[in-house]
């Protein structure tokens, strides 16, 4: 990791709403961090935040499942990090209205070895990430959602260089544990070298299963390792949820009233609380 203490100008275009980058990372693949993109990302929207989705998956189920079908996909991330096209210029509006995602296609999986070499090679995201919020496409957006890929690879580096804080969803299963503490101390290493700024905006235990007592040791386990930084607001396993996809919308849309949808609008409302953002007038 090359060094680079140059801190990055992102406070987005409005001082009442500092814009807000987040990283939903966990190395562990399936645990939920795309369900979470895509459902936190819809929720904050339709709390009044001004959201921008970006998918930095080579599967691009972010993108998918937000209805944007590969043929959408012209100008992506791929062609954003490589430096052939502005962070704007991948932007789509989805159904929901204040929520856009810039998609993901395979080509990111090559992207990786064609960076290997360029000196700015942790910080491409960052850099495109300057004065998001502020002009053009992105104008007005008040949090950024990146949906990381299930490794720890150079994607996943340049969103935690890019992040002002780290989200992790963590399913509640018995290996839960396992792997959460290489994730702390790769968080650790991208704020010693890449970005001073990054804190552990919190840990969402998502999948969880009541009737399960497994689940409910998991969670036990978890907020005594991890305290206060795991949210009050557990994501309930929940067919709706995994269903949305399919359709090509989030869950919101799919079935407002179900338990998933429900509980990704409480997590919206104390993430915002936590941050010390009043709620946006309706
Ligand atoms: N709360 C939930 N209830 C039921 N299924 C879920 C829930 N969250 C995620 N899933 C399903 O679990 C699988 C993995 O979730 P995903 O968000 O893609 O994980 P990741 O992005 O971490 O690999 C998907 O099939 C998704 O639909
Ligand atoms: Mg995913």
């Amino acid at each position: 990791m090359t060094s680079d203490p140059t801190p990055v100008p992102t406070t987005g275009g409005n001082p009442d709403r500092p814009l807000r980058i987040l990283a939903l990372a966990n190395q562990k693949g399936g645990v939920g961090k795309t369900t979470t993109a895509i459902n936190l990302g819809t929720a904050l929207a339709a709390i009044g935040e001004s959201v921008l989705v970006i998918d930095l998956d080579p599967q691009g189920n972010a993108s998918t499942g937000l209805g944007i079908d590969r043929r959408q996909r012209k100008v992506s991330t791929y062609h954003v990090l490589a430096g052939e096209a502005s962070l704007g210029q991948a932007c789509i509006p989805t159904a929901v209205p204040r929520l856009m995602v810039a998609p993901s296609t395979m080509d990111l999986l090559g992207l990786e070895l064609e960076m290997a070499s360029a000196p700015d090679r942790a910080h491409r995201l960052r850099n495109v990430l300057k004065g998001v919020g502020e002009t053009g496409a992105t104008a007005g957006v008040t949090y950024v959602l990146i949906d990381c890929p299930p490794s720890l690879n150079l994607l996943t580096i340049n969103a935690l260089a890019a992040s002002d804080a780290v989200l992790v969803p963590l399913q509640c299963e018995f290996f839960a544990l396992e792997g959460l503490s290489q994730l702390l101390r790769t968080v650790e290493q991208v704020r010693g070298a890449l970005n001073s700024r990054l804190t552990i905006q919190g840990i969402v235990l998502t999948m969880f299963d009541p009737r399960n007592n497994l689940s409910a040791q998991v969670v036990a386990d978890v907020r005594s390792f991890m305290g206060e930084k795991v949210y009050e607001t557990m994501i309930p396993r929940n067919v709706r949820v995994s269903e949305a996809p399919s359709h090509g919308k989030p869950v919101l849309l799919y079935d407002l009233k179900c338990a998933g949808s429900q509980a990704y609008l409480r997590l919206a409302s104390e993430i915002i609380q936590r941050e010390g953002r009043l709620p946006v007038a309706a």
